[in-house]
């Protein structure tokens, strides 16, 4: 009997602890070579060269980058991950001191290690990263100590680097950090080579402006981008690639939209909001939930048919991923589909 009842709450705690219908452990599609990041090494950390003293540090899921000038190191962004290992790594590289830190936005993941630094060094970041930091202050993420509005070249000895605000993507304030003599250049968490992006587009804040910062990043003569994200650099090609993948969520996307003003018997107006709101007589949220979570569904799934082992995890995030283009074409663009009656 004690062990019967012992059966019955192991099976009771079991389905409980099973949550909200989550499956804890799904098996996702494999990772193709392509997304593979740089080897790690004992340190704990990869590092790639770029020549004339331009480097890229990582632990697997971020990047931060250094260049070695004749009067200094300038670093930018460190994400706590990596913390330590990016002293280690540039110390490894070289004995000059580090003498500039460039916040690229104002994200504690990818800054809120750069107090490692020490508080001698100049830090620099765009004018509304400052602005946004002082909403939340954090003492892991100083306010930067230089601002700029536009751009601004900072010239540490032999080293240039022009630092570049193109309007809000990921964040506002996220800057575009060129290298002209490596062609290096670095936007965070907007690309992310060889991968669909991280949910919510990379959680971003603004969807046409970060469709936008792939035309801009096209503008510039790089060899390497730089992510900010997962175990490697990218190349022109794999910004092709990436804005390739946005265009086509964003054009299913729309499909649906305009497919469920229609009388479609799948994912039209009726079909969709007819039961939920029969059911939630004077919940005028019920039928709105009901109506996104069907169309990012669809989305996803239609993405997914041509992504699926060409980026990587594009099973993963893309359910958020279709559910953030569907509402920026709504609200952003305009692409009201049933909600359009005026
Ligand atoms: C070089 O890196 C190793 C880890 O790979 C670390 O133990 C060592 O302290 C580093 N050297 C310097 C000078 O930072
Ligand atoms: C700048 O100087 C450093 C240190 O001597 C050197 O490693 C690097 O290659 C130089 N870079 C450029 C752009 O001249
Ligand atoms: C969706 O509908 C809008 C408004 O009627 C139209 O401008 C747009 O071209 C349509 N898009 C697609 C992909 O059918
Ligand atoms: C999307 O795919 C899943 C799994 O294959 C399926 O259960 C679901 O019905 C599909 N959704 C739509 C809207 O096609
Ligand atoms: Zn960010």
């Amino acid at each position: 009997m004690r062990f019967l009842s012992y059966i019955l709450s192991a099976i009771i705690f079991a389905t409980a602890s099973l949550g909200c219908g989550i499956d804890r452990a799904p098996q996702f599609a494999p990772i193709p070579d392509s997304a593979k990041g740089l080897p790690i090494g004992i340190g704990g950390y990869g590092i790639e060269s770029y020549g004339k003293g331009a480097y890229m540090v990582t632990e697997g899921n971020y990047q931060a980058i250094f260049f070695v000038s004749t009067k200094g190191v300038i670093v930018v962004d460190c994400p706590p991950t990596i913390g330590h290992m990016l002293l280690w790594a540039i110390g490894n590289v070289t004995s000059i001191p580090i003498t500039h830190v460039i916040y690229s936005h104002a994200h504690a993941d990818h800054i809120g290690g750069v107090t490692l630094f020490g508080n001698k060094v100049t830090t620099i970041a765009h004018v509304e990263t400052a602005r946004y930091l002082t909403l939340t202050p954090d003492p892991n993420r100083p306010v930067p100590k230089v601002t700029f509005k536009d751009s601004y070249t900072l010239r540490v000895g032999n080293q240039t680097l022009e630092l570049t605000y193109k309007g809000e993507n990921h964040l506002i304030g996220n800057i575009f950090i060129y290298a002209p003599v490596q062609k290096v250049l670095m936007l965070v968490d907007v690309i992310y080579p060889g991968w669909t992006p991280f949910a919510l587009l990379g959680q971003t804040k603004n969807v046409p402006g970060y469709i936008r910062s792939h035309y801009q990043i096209l503008d510039y003569d790089f060899k390497h981008i730089i992510g900010g994200h997962l175990g490697r650099s990218g190349t022109r090609a794999d910004v092709l690639i990436q804005l390739e993948y946005v265009l086509d969520l964003k054009s299913n996307c729309e499909c649906a939209i305009n497919t469920s003003a229609t009388d479609d018997s799948d994912i039209g107006a009726t079909a969709v909001f007819g039961p939920v709101t029969a059911k939630n007589l004077g919940n005028g949220w019920a039928p709105f939930k009901v109506y996104l979570d069907v169309m990012a569904d669809y989305c996803a799934n239609k993405t997914n048919a041509k992504w699926l082992g060409k980026l990587a995890a594009a099973d993963v995030f893309q359910f958020e991923n279709a559910g953030v283009m569907i509402e920026s074409l709504r609200i952003d663009y305009g692409i009201l589909g049933p909600s359009a009656t005026v």
